[in-house]
């Protein structure tokens, strides 16, 4: 339900805004506006399913950020041991001099594996932050299901 267009001002790195308009030049957007529009939509329909999700989950978080960015190490740590029950294991790499991966493993309730994620990607210095959850019921299925098979065989 697209209505009245509103006009924005949004500061954007160079060199990110570059590596968009590389996209979607080679994607063939006719304009850097559309694509915009189309990327916000993405982004919304991300979240849309990422709130859907609930009961009990298990899977990873990666996250990428600036570990030169003032104080958030710091905050990041405190905001892990706050998750401490829902993070299995924690696996850090030096990506170069300035950025870092982590890899947070994790099992819980969706929610707060929601609440968790949310709260490191709205950090500044925190690039991005994607979720991958499966339902811990399912590893039940599957479980049951190799029985199956067993018994079969
Ligand atoms: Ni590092």
């Amino acid at each position: 339900m697209d209505d009245e267009l509103m006009r924005i001002g949004v500061s954007i790195p160079a060199q990110l805004l570059s590596a968009f308009d590389q996209v979607i030049s080679k994607r063939g957007y006719s304009s850097r506006s559309e694509a915009i529009r189309d990327a916000i939509r993405g982004y919304l329909l991300d979240y849309e399913s990422f709130s859907q999700t609930e009961g009990e989950q298990i899977g990873v978080i990666t996250l990428v950020y600036n570990h030169e960015q003032r104080g958030l190490i710091s905050l990041l740590t405190d905001i892990q041991h706050e998750n401490a029950r829902i993070i299995t294991s924690t696996i850090h790499i030096h990506l170069d001099a300035k950025n870092c991966l982590e890899i947070d493993v994790v099992r819980g309730s969706a929610a707060d594996i929601r609440g968790f994620a949310e709260r490191m990607m709205v950090q500044s210095g925190v690039f991005q932050v994607r979720v991958f959850v499966i339902p811990a019921l399912s590893l039940r299925n599957v479980d049951k299901g190799t029985q199956n098979r067993a018994n079969i065989g």
